[in-house]
Parts: C-alpha cells; structure tokens; sequence
C-alpha cells in the first residue's frame, strides 16, 4: 500500500539520533538474541540505532517518511532547518550550534550520497507499512507514533483509530513469532492514549497479545504476533 508519506509525517516531529545504546535501554533488548533476527525499526531518525546495530551484526531495515527528500538539496535543507528552529530546537541554543545540530542531522539523512544506505532505509509511515506480510522477526518503534498521534489529529477517537491502524500494520508484516515493542518515552504523554490505543485493539481482537511491560528502566508496549 503507498500513500503519499509527505502528508503523513507528524507535522511536530523531527529526525532525532537515538543510538543502540538508548534502543538497549528502551527496549530492554539482548544484542545476543537480536542477531538472527530482522529487526525493523519505524520511526527510525537519522537511523544510528541501524548502523551501531549493523557493527553487532544484527539486521536492520529503517523506515521514515523524510527518507523520502534528497537533503543533498539546498532547499531540502533549509525548510529543515526552518523546522527545527520552529519547533523550537533554537530556543536555548546558539544559532550557530543549531545550525550545526541541524547538519549532523542532514548530513545523516543525506542517503542520496551513498546508495548503500539507501537500500536498507525505506520512505514510508507507520499507517501504511510498505512491506511484505510475516517479514520481520522484531518491530521497534522508538519516540514516535504515541508521541504525536493526538498533537496530529485533533480528534481524540482520531488518534485512538489511527493508532490501532499502526498496530494492525506491525501485526501484519511481523513473522509468525515475531515481537512488536512500541517505546513509553519518558515525556509528557497526551492523557492515556497508549492505554486506549490497546484496549480498542483487544476489543477489536479479543485475542491480541498486547500488553504494556515495565522495564529495567523504561515501559514498552509489546505486542506479539
Ligand atoms: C523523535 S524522532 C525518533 C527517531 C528515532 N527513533 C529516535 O528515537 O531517535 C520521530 C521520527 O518519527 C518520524 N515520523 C513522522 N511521521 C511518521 C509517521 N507517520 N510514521 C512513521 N514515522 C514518522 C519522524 O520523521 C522522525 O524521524
């Protein structure tokens, strides 16, 4: 299924940088036991956790919609750059040091310069998962769809509806044993929309294997195949 991904990115987001480190703690994920597995990572930013993953040997194919512009493009950069300023990023910074945040982060996303990145990072959004059923042993979702689903769509059934979606469309691309974790990021969460979201899933599927587990450091939705 492909949808026009521009119109579909979380309009208060932007590409951050969180390495295998942070997805360790996140995720409370074994290196060991990622290995053999395919691991796709939504929401992936500028996709460190895919290179430092790649160095441990562990397979991962990235998705984001901002794969989808050519940042080798000046005008792709300075609306980028726009951005960051708008949501803020500038507000306790120097000018200067954003500038240069911002260009780590260009530089990072500029796949258009080396067609071997490219192959392994897809343009896409969580709501319309480009990918062939029962093709990934491990989903990660890391400070994305909880974070902006309501900031996204003012209707609060809205959100609730679209992130049921994305669980539908994690549920579909995962192997017959595979395993979904959604992060619980550690900031302001709109009301109890992780808990609605997953409750209007089982209520759709009575028999999904949903359920939010604690981790040493952080919370996870996880859902099974
Ligand atoms: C805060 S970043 C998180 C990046 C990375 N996972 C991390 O933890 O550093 C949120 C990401 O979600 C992406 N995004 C925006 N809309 C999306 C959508 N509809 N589906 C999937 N990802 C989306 C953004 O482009 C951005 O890269």
């Amino acid at each position: 299924m492909i949808m026009e991904t521009e119109k579909f990115i979380y309009e208060k987001s932007m590409p951050t940088d969180r390495g295998l480190a942070k997805y360790i703690e996140m995720f409370d994920l074994d290196i060991e036991d990622c290995k053999d597995k395919l691991v796709l990572d939504i929401g992936a930013g500028t996709a460190r956790f895919q290179e430092e993953a790649k160095e441990e040997g562990i397979r991962v194919i990235s998705l984001d919609p901002v794969y989808k512009f050519d940042f080798s493009q000046e005008q792709v950069r300075k609306d980028f750059y726009t951005r960051a300023k708008k949501l803020g990023f500038g507000d306790f910074i120097d000018e200067d040091v954003l500038k240069e945040k911002v260009g780590d982060v260009v530089a990072r996303l500029d796949i258009g310069q080396n067609p071997d990145k490219q192959r392994d990072k897809v343009a896409g959004i969580n709501e319309a998962l480009p990918f062939k059923n029962e093709t990934f042993d491990f989903v990660l979702n890391a400070y994305s769809s909880f974070l902006y689903l309501e900031k996204n769509y003012s209707d609060p059934s809205e959100a609730v509806s679209r992130g049921v979606l994305m669980l539908e469309q994690i549920h579909n691309v995962l192997k017959p044993d595979g395993e979904a974790r959604i992060s619980i990021p550690d900031l302001p969460i709109p009301s109890n929309l992780i808990r609605r979201v997953s409750d209007a899933y089982i209520d759709k599927y009575p028999d999904a294997r949903i359920r939010v587990l604690f981790g040493k450091k952080y919370n996870y939705l996880r859902l099974k195949k």
